[in-house]
Formats: structure tokens, sequence, C-alpha cells
């Protein structure tokens, strides 16, 4: 899928203040600074599009972007930051629970992961929650281009092992790099595919 436009549309604090629901919608979330908007930037090859940094919790708000003037990329905070308050995190878990259960126009949810994480209580929990609540999720480890490749198929096979544990049927899983731009075009297939079934 080409990419002809890419613009941000607004940050919100809460779901009553996204974007009307008019368009389908593609939401990246994972732990903070796991690295969901460089991977969006990556996809609409725009270094500047969502900001990044190299410390966690930058992404507060929930972010959209819009894609050739047709369907959002949407940016969200991320969790299992350590030393965030109890206060926070409430607030957090309050915004997503509205957003995911809520948001109807969400077409498909991206859970990204460190490749280089031992299996993560944060992260299967997460995505435990996700798929008891039916949406429709996919996989992605990311900063592939900091593991050789046996590293990386044990840290996949790892975490592929714990989900086995819940699921029958695992999620579609890819690995990415924004260094060496591993898995765009993967994930593009994704979006288009998801869009022509509409
Ligand atoms: P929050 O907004 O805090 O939740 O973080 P985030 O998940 O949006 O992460 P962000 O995109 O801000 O990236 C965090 C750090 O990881 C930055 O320093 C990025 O440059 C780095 N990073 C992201 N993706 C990759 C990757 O594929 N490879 C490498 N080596 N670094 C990456
Ligand atoms: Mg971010």
């Amino acid at each position: 899928m080409k990419i002809l436009s890419a613009t941000f549309v607004k940050s919100s604090s809460k779901l009553s203040q996204c974007p009307p629901p008019d368009k389908p919608e593609f939401a990246f979330i994972g732990r903070s600074n796991v690295g969901k908007s460089s991977l969006i930037n990556l996809l609409v090859g725009n270094r500047n599009l969502a900001k990044i940094s190299s410390k966690p919790g930058k992404t507060q708000t929930i972010n959209h972007f819009e894609v050739n003037g047709k369907w959002y990329l949407v940016d969200l905070p991320g969790y299992g930051f350590a030393t965030v308050s109890q206060a926070t995190r409430a607030d957090w878990s309050k915004m997503m629970e509205n957003y995911f259960l809520k948001r109807e126009n969400l077409y498909c949810v991206f859970v990204l992961v460190d490749c280089r994480l031992e299996p993560q209580a944060s992260d299967l929990d997460f995505i435990n929650w996700l798929g008891n609540n039916n949406m429709p999720i996919t996989l992605i480890f990311t900063k592939t281009d900091k593991l050789k490749n046996n590293q990386l198929a044990q840290s996949v096979s790892r975490f592929k092992k714990k989900l086995k544990e819940v699921w029958d049927e695992l999620p579609i899983i890819i690995q990415s790099s924004t260094k060496t731009k591993k898995g765009k075009i993967e994930i593009l297939e994704i979006i288009d595919e998801a869009l022509r079934n509409k």
C-alpha cells in the first residue's frame, strides 16, 4: 500500500474528545518505550510525525493521524512504566478501557512487545484482556536490530509458549525494526487487507 499523505489530527485525553469514528482505525499499544511512536513514523515514512523519546512515558494522550485521507493510525500512551503513581496508572486504565471497549471504528490493535525482554506479565495481561474482549490483535516484536537471529527466535518462541498456555490460536506475529525497516511492508499489508475486507 502506498502512503500518499499522513497528517496529525488531534491529541485526546479521553474517548469523547477523539475525532468522530467515521474512518477505519488502527491502534498501537504496548509498554512505554517499546517503540509505538517510532513504528508509526516508519509506516508513514515521516520521522517527525509522532513524537518519540529515549525516555519512557513520552506519549500521554490518544493521538490520531489521518492517512491517505481515509483511515486513522492511533498512537497511545504505554503501560508498565515503573515510576508512575497509582493515580496516573488508574487514569491510564480508565482511558484505555473506554477506548478499546467503545471505539466502534477500531479495526485492529497492534500490540508491541520488546523482543529483548523475557515475557512480561504486563504484556501478557494486556494481550489476554484484549483477547477476552474479542479484539482483533496483531503482535509485533520490536527493536529486532538489537538481537542476533538466534536470540530473536528464542525470544519469540518463549513468548509464544506463554500465550499458548492461555490461547488455542495465536495472533499474527510480526518482527519489526525502525533501523532496518523490517516489518513495514507486512504491517501495511495487514492494514490494506483489513481495509479491503471492510
Ligand atoms: P511511550 O510514548 O513512552 O509509551 O514510548 P513509545 O513506545 O512510543 O516509544 P518511542 O517510539 O518513543 O521509542 C522509544 C525509544 O526506542 C526511542 O529512543 C527510539 O529511538 C527507540 N526505538 C524505537 N524503535 C526502535 C527499533 O526498532 N530499534 C532500535 N534500536 N530502537 C528503537
Ligand atoms: Mg510514544
